[in-house]
């Protein structure tokens, strides 16, 4: 099933101009990247995004984070896309990421691990319209 991702390139890796290395893995696997802007969002906006993660200890610093810096995001589009992206980005935490994915090769931390993609059709149907209106995916 052709299915469309939110992901975003987070302000570590864009800080080590890796955007156009991340955006490398996503497309050599046959994957499109339907839309693409360079953002910085606000704290509030940052909680705003992560709400499902209000109630967990990391809350706070994950939104202070993603909000030190700019940041790219993406809606990346193909079939199956939704699980494809999170196996090309590897496991959350860097320590467990399989080598020959994003986080193996750009995440620092846990916290700081380079990129997020939507975890299920329900966050995407959330993240993808949070950035882009229809009119700005192709
Ligand atoms: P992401 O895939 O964007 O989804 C939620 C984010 O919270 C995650 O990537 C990490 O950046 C962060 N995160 C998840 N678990 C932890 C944790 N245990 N400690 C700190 N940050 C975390």
């Amino acid at each position: 099933m052709v299915q469309r991702t939110l992901s975003i390139i987070k302000p570590d890796a864009v800080k080590k101009n890796a955007i156009g290395g991340v955006l490398k893995y996503f497309e050599d696997a046959g994957l499109r990247v339907a839309a693409l802007k360079k953002i910085h969002l606000s704290m509030e906006e940052a909680k705003r995004f992560y709400i499902v993660h209000k109630e967990r200890p990391f809350y706070n610093d994950l939104a202070s984070f993603m909000s030190e810096g700019p940041v790219v995001v993406l809606v990346i589009e193909g079939e199956d896309a939704i699980a494809r992206v999170r196996q090309i980005m590897g496991a959350t935490n860097p320590k467990d990421a399989a080598p020959g994915t994003i986080r193996a090769a750009y995440a620092e931390n846990i916290e700081r691990n380079a990129v997020h993609g939507s975890d299920s059709e329900k966050s995407a149907s959330y993240e993808i319209p949070f950035f882009f209106p229809e009119i700005e995916i192709h």
